[in-house]
């Protein structure tokens, strides 16, 4: 293998860059040309690759987003864009690739691959940190840090006034960076889509509460099956009528996708890039380069895609237990 490419695809994610860097500088130590795809899919299909250099990576490993753009391709989804992308690739003699981004973007990886047969091995980057495959996502510790930041601001504000805050957080359909922003930032309450709490359940708990404390916090996964931080908030709201109580509502929506990384993100961002080349390297394709209990661990993208990665009981538990 000489010649190899990279690309961001997906929701961008704090560390991908840290990643990208990884990529770029293992393949140049292992004496491979590095070219880089910008706006994933998409780029790949209308020819946006670049030959890279050490120093095109320069300066990058702290900055949040992506430098390669990233992209979500309807074309890619389609034969004919498929078979384009790979024509551009094989115009420059790209022998195999690493595909950075979550289930969607293995999802186009693994059909890619069976169609073309490119290798490819991926890395896991998205804050939702819901994919199967590896302890932890590229992005999740920084968007579960920043969300932590803004709950305690939240909770100053709440603690001022005596007010319920319902707080919604990303996440896709995974509680991940709910629970650990509930657990980190003492929420009274966390939803989230892996576990069935009704409006009964909240009505209950947070009027529990209310001889031992003046406000609260409810941190609600954006895919909870009650639906979005708003609607359940008026629900409940309905059930405290004739009391003197004042409910709120923030979505914290894409602050949580930006930012500097933290030195995990970029740490794991690099571990992963390097990973994915050596990988390449030694005959790994059509997976994904994880870390599992700190180890290099490649998993096939069927798993990653079809595999769900369940949410620790313990901190189900925990939260549960310290909130009272
Ligand atoms: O997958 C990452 C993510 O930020 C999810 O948490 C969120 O549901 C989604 O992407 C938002 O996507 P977009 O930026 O396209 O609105």
């Amino acid at each position: 293998m000489k010649k190899i490419a990279v690309f961001t695809s997906g929701g961008d994610s704090p560390g991908m860059n840290a990643c990208v860097r990884a990529v770029v500088r293992t393949g140049i130590y292992h004496q491979l040309d590095v070219y880089s795809i910008k706006y994933g899919y998409d780029g790949m299909i209308n020819g946006h690759i670049k030959k890279m250099q050490s120093q095109s990576v320069s300066n990058i490993l702290q900055r949040g987003g992506t430098i390669l753009k990233s992209a979500r391709s309807e074309e890619f989804r389609t034969k004919e864009g498929r078979k384009k992308a790979f024509e551009e690739l094989s115009k420059h003699g790209i022998e195999g690739l690493v595909a950075i981004g979550g289930d969607g973007t293995f999802t186009g990886a693994k059909i890619f691959y069976e169609e073309f047969g490119i290798p490819t091995v991926g890395c896991p980057g998205t804050i939702d940190n819901d994919i199967y495959g590896t302890d932890y996502t590229i992005g999740f510790d920084t968007a579960v840090n920043t969300a932590l930041e803004a709950i305690d601001k939240i909770r100053d504000t709440a603690a001022a006034h005596d007010r319920i805050f319902f707080v919604e957080v990303m996440g896709r359909d995974s509680g991940y960076i709910a629970i650990e922003c509930g657990i980190g930032g003492g929420a009274e309450l966390v939803m989230v889509p892996e576990t069935t709490t009704t409006i009964h359940d909240v009505v209950k708990s947070l009027k529990g509460l209310r001889k031992s404390k003046t406000s609260s916090i409810v941190v609600v996964a954006e895919g909870d099956e009650e639906g979005g931080a708003a609607d359940i908030m008026e629900r409940v709201k309905s059930e405290f009528k004739g009391e003197d109580k004042e409910f709120k509502v923030t979505t914290l929506g894409h602050i949580q996708r930006g930012g500097s990384p933290t030195a995990k993100d970029r740490i794991l961002g690099s571990r992963s890039g390097m990973a994915a080349v050596e990988g390449l390297i030694n005959g790994q394709s059509n997976c994904m380069a994880g870390i599992i209990n700190d180890q290099v661990v490649y998993t096939p993208f069927e798993e990653c895609i079809t595999k769900s990665k369940p949410l620790k009981e313990e901190y189900l538990r925990l939260q549960e237990l310290l909130s009272i």
